[in-house]
């Protein structure tokens, strides 16, 4: 449970520092596109955000991390991180959101970093999924995770002044969301499906103009709290339960003590006043620009967000690889 005690405000813009790591990770993870190697994809990308988290002014802890430590050289959870000077934090990653998209060349992978005052980011331990609902500012109060699809879809587009049939939906395309599908088609709403995502899913959900007015369904728990990073951003909701995968996780989360009816709110997530999120396209989306490679260079785009001051900025880079090797190899 995140621990509440009075913070400093975090006055600088880490988010402005963050851009350079995930730029960092998605054009690292970009050279091995295509090559069909998730696990590749995965370590360069990870390498990148360790050497180029390790250059931020923080006393970060991973929390959420690339798994435990016997598992995971790198970013694994409670790794110390940055060069441990004021201020504390909590770091959430996900070095490539999409590997398997990225491994096969195709759209919407991007890499994503989030950080918040130490002690507020919170995930149940050890499930793997949770289901998942997210709007934007303008349907805040208007969801409920254990209400039924037809009743949110209602509430949503009274919230929104709109029709239900005028909604859309971004829902993994996975087998366990047929029933949800099917609600979502029964009440006449429209379906946006994503084959892998959904931190860019709720993204899309709660920020105006993205043709999208919801996220729903089941997805990684990790990509929960990205996500609601995300959302404390830009406002809106996200509304999490654990969803543990069959039996064994299910009894295993009990005798760990998850509380498999509680309901993860947005600030539940993460919370204190200091937010701060990055996420750099490595593949073109339908959100991000991925990475293009130019002669001696890169350019990128990336979303750069800070709760505090609600600024959201995309970001357009130039890199210019010769010069950037004079600075990293000046010693
Ligand atoms: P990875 O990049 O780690 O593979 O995650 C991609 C993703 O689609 C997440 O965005 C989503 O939360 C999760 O996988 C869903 O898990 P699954 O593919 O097992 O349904």
């Amino acid at each position: 449970m995140a621990t509440q005690r009075t913070r400093q405000p975090i006055e600088r813009n880490i988010a402005m520092e963050l851009v350079r790591v995930t730029e960092a990770a998605a054009m690292s993870a970009v050279r091995h596109m295509g090559m069909g190697d998730k696990e590749l994809v995965d370590q360069a990308a990870v390498d990148a955000m360790r050497y180029s988290l390790g250059f931020v002014s923080m006393d970060g802890i991973v929390v959420i991390g690339e798994g435990e430590k016997d598992e995971a050289p790198m970013l694994f959870n409670g790794e110390r991180i940055g060069n441990g000077e004021p201020p504390e934090v909590d770091i959430a990653v996900d070095p490539i959101d999409g590997t398997t998209l990225l491994s096969k060349g195709l759209p919407g992978s991007v890499a994503v970093v989030a950080l918040s005052a130490r002690g507020t980011m919170n995930v149940p331990g050890n499930v793997f999924y949770m289901d998942k609902i997210a709007v934007g500012p303008d349907s805040v109060g208007a969801i409920d995770i254990n209400a039924s699809v037809a009743d949110n879809l209602a509430n949503v587009a009274k919230a929104k002044g709109k029709k239900v049939e005028n909604l859309t939906v971004v829902v993994l395309d996975r087998p366990r969301h047929k029933e949800i599908m099917d609600d979502i088609r029964a009440a006449g709403a429209r379906i946006k499906l994503i084959t892998d995502g959904d931190i860019i899913g709720g993204i899309q959900a709660a920020l105006p103009g993205q043709g999208v007015d919801l996220l729903m369904g089941i997805g990684g728990s990790p990509e929960a709290v990205l996500t609601a990073a995300a959302i404390r951003c830009i406002g809106g909701e996200i509304l999490c339960k654990a969803w543990p995968r069959d039996d064994d996780e299910r009894k295993q989360a009990l005798a760990d003590g998850v509380d498999l009816d509680k309901i993860y709110d947005t600030r539940e997530l993460v919370g204190g006043e200091d937010v701060f999120f990055s996420a750099t396209g490595a593949s073109t989306g339908d959100f991000l620009k991925g990475v293009t490679f130019v002669d001696g260079g890169a350019e990128t785009q990336s979303l750069v967000m800070r709760s505090r001051s609600g600024t959201v900025r995309w970001i357009d880079s130039i890199h210019d690889f010769s010069r950037l090797d004079k600075i990293r190899f000046k010693d």
